[in-house]
């Protein structure tokens, strides 16, 4: 599919009055996107574990704008934004932003007033993005009312489109709307994919991946002192891009192969080689940035250690932050659990974490 078969055909059904609720998860990537160009074009396909726990409930309420004769439309999105309870006006540029950037998709957005009220499960401020379930959830509440709007749409093309809008907003947030695996960014190896949306990752899953967990560590809580646009911008004329890119598509390529015959070894190799050179990405431009805290380090280091000592799968990844994502099967969640709590919680701000697990994906509520 090509952008001109996301512009929203004309209305065939009239609705008044319409109200939505989705939840949509988080998303944590193996392989990152770290680059792109305009519009949100990812510069390597990349590949996410969608979260469970970590998500966002949006409900939109649409009331149609009366026409009167003789005035013509609004340009811009009519919207207010309640977030947990309390209307946000400093979150209003953003999604105004963001409505701006799809009504050549959606038109239909400016003959409504749109009430907006969204809350994350995650605690606000925890360093946990959320951009990706935030975007992914308003996308989902406008394709629930495009469907309204036009019945004949397909789930396949209302997962498709919601996750080019979402993507409009924040790229990794196109990886938001399916479930277990995602990938988003055109590669010749995955089948269906796209640098427009995020495809759920097509081939079987070997069994050792089901379930897998994601426990959060806490590390830091402020907002980071660099923004990803910031940081995705840096990779242009960055000194070791193209490397980069070629070596993400690799990576792509590997993962591929392991998730399909569960060589975990070679998953944790994978894994913390694409999180340690997304930082590295961060030291070597120009301006360069350091978002590790030294206990993401003092975690790491905890990682190695325990994992050698017990012969266990353990393994971490990294955002845009100082966070740690520890990944580890099903079946060795008892004991990392423990260690967690024991070990790895003293590395954390007030020694908190987040546990969770692989999740399939938005759901209407
Ligand atoms: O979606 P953005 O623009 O916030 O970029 C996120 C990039 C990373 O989280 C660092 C990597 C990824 O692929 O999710």
């Amino acid at each position: 599919m090509n952008t001109a078969d996301f512009i929203s055909k004309k209305t065939l059904e009239t609705i008044i009055n319409a109200s939505y609720t989705w939840q949509t998860p988080s998303n944590i990537a193996l392989v990152k996107y770290w680059g792109k160009s305009e519009p949100q074009i990812p510069k390597n396909a990349s590949i996410s574990f969608t979260l469970n726990n970590c998500h966002t409930i949006t409900t939109i309420d649409f009331e149609k704008i009366p026409t009167i004769t003789g005035t013509s439309k609004s340009r811009t999105a009519t919207f207010e934004l309640f977030f947990e309870g309390k209307k946000k006006d400093d979150f209003k540029p953003k999604i105004a932003k963001f409505f701006e950037r799809i009504q050549e998709y959606c038109p239909y957005i400016l003959d409504y007033k749109m009430m907006i009220y969204s809350e994350n499960s995650f605690p606000h401020s925890s360093g946990i993005a959320s951009s990706a379930s935030g975007m992914s959830a308003i996308a989902m509440c406008l394709l629930s009312l495009e469907k309204e709007l036009n019945p004949n749409l397909t789930t396949d093309f209302i997962n498709k489109k919601a996750s080019f809008l979402a993507r409009l907003g924040s790229g990794s947030a196109s990886r938001s709307i399916e479930g277990p695996l995602v990938v988003w960014g055109k590669h010749p190896e995955i089948k269906g994919s796209s640098d427009l949306y995020g495809v759920k990752y097509p081939n079987k899953v070997h069994p050792i991946f089901e379930n897998y967990c994601d426990t959060i560590l806490l590390v830091d809580k402020e907002e980071k002192q660099v923004s990803s646009s910031i940081g995705h911008n840096l990779m242009h004329n960055h000194p070791y891009a193209t490397q980069r890119f070629k070596q993400a598509n690799d990576n792509l390529n590997q993962i591929s192969k392991i998730l399909q015959n569960g060589n975990i070894k070679k998953f944790i190799a994978l894994v913390e080689s694409e999180a340690l050179t997304l930082h590295a990405m961060m030291l070597t431009s120009n301006p360069y940035f350091i978002l590790m805290k030294p206990n993401t380090l003092e975690i790491i280091n905890k990682i190695w250690e325990y994992r050698e000592q017990n012969n266990s799968n353990i393994c971490f990844t990294l955002d845009a932050g100082a966070n740690v994502h520890v990944l580890y099967p099903n079946s060795e969640k008892k004991e990392i659990e423990l260690f967690i709590k024991n070990t790895l919680s003293n590395y954390c701000q007030k020694k908190q974490y987040i546990t969770d697990t692989v999740g399939l994906g938005s759901k209407k509520i």
